[in-house]
């Protein structure tokens, strides 16, 4: 049975199963765009490509990301003959699975797994482990590296991301503060993988070696209506809930109407919502 142990900052146990069906809206699509540009722009060009021959395993992948960048910016015949799609939270695998029921992929396995513990999972098993804006999540960051180097065979990739800036979370501080600047602002969780270094340094705890470890940054600005959008609804809605602790239903009312304001303000300094990317490289 998968640890369904929560992060301490993550506002309620079931977070990622409420979140499950509306993520990829909600998300704004951030995840997969910045997933899929770094597997043209990044793994592509790097020593260890993914190809037919490789096997792929895409660790607390939410609903199916890692499969759905894969599939949009490899064409069929670079298909890794063999991928894992693994999450801790069973909402997120079943996603996954719906999504993945048409896909060109030629063998995909969904299943509940927790990324720091693969008991499960032989040793030098992948070519390539994706670890895409997760490690943040966990409670025991080094415990998923050191199984994704454990499950990695030597030469393997992993491809490990964090946000530097996270935009949801600072829009949904400037709207608490338009509302209620006295109360506490929302908490992050592990808001030091914000901070340049700390990424690497928890790959390197896990058993990378530094000289093995490439980082790089990657910026998206998301300007599209629909994407828009849907981040208005994540941080307006149920998910962003911690921001209202301690308000009254006259402050609650005023909620929506200060997200927008927050997001015009944040479209106007940045033409858009800005998010940036840690993209962390390392090679067994
Ligand atoms: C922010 S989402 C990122 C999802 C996806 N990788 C993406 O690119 O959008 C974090 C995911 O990590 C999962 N997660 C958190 N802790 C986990 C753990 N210990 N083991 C496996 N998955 C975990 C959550 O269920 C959630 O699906």
């Amino acid at each position: 049975m998968a640890s369904q142990t929560p992060h301490p900052q993550l506002p309620l146990p079931d977070y990622f199963s409420k979140f499950a069906s509306v993520y990829v809206r909600q998300t704004g699509h951030s995840t997969l765009n910045i997933l899929s540009d770094v597997i043209a722009e990044n793994v592509q060009a790097s020593a260890q490509p993914i190809g037919p021959d490789s096997v792929v395993h895409d660790t607390a992948s939410g609903p199916g990301i890692g499969a759905a960048a894969l599939v949009s910016r490899l064409p069929k015949d670079h298909l890794p003959k063999e991928l894992l799609v693994s999450d801790n939270v069973a909402m997120m695998v079943s996603a996954a699975r719906e999504s993945l029921t048409a896909s060109p992929l030629p063998r995909v396995d969904c299943k509940e797994l927790d990324s720091q513990d693969l008991s499960s999972v032989p040793d030098n098993y992948f070519t390539h482990s994706i670890n895409n804006f997760s490690i943040f999540t966990f409670v025991r960051p080094v415990d998923a590296v050191r199984e994704t180097y454990r499950t990695l065979r030597p030469g393997g990739l992993a491809v490990i991301t964090c946000w530097r800036r996270f935009a949801p979370v600072l829009i949904v501080h400037a709207a608490q503060k338009k509302i209620r600047p006295d109360l506490p602002l929302m908490p992050t969780p592990s808001p030091q993988f914000f901070e340049e270094g700390v990424l690497q340094k928890v790959v390197e705890e896990g058993g990378f070696a530094k000289d093995n470890i490439t980082v790089t940054e990657k910026v998206l600005v998301v300007t599209d209506e629909e994407n828009i959008a849907g981040l208005t609804m994540l941080m307006s809605g149920p998910m962003m809930i911690k921001a209202r602790d301690g308000y009254t239903g006259e402050e609650e009312a005023r909620w929506v109407e200060s997200v927008k304001q927050a997001i015009k303000e944040e479209v106007d300094q940045f033409g858009g919502i800005r998010f940036e990317a840690y993209i962390l490289l390392a090679t067994k």
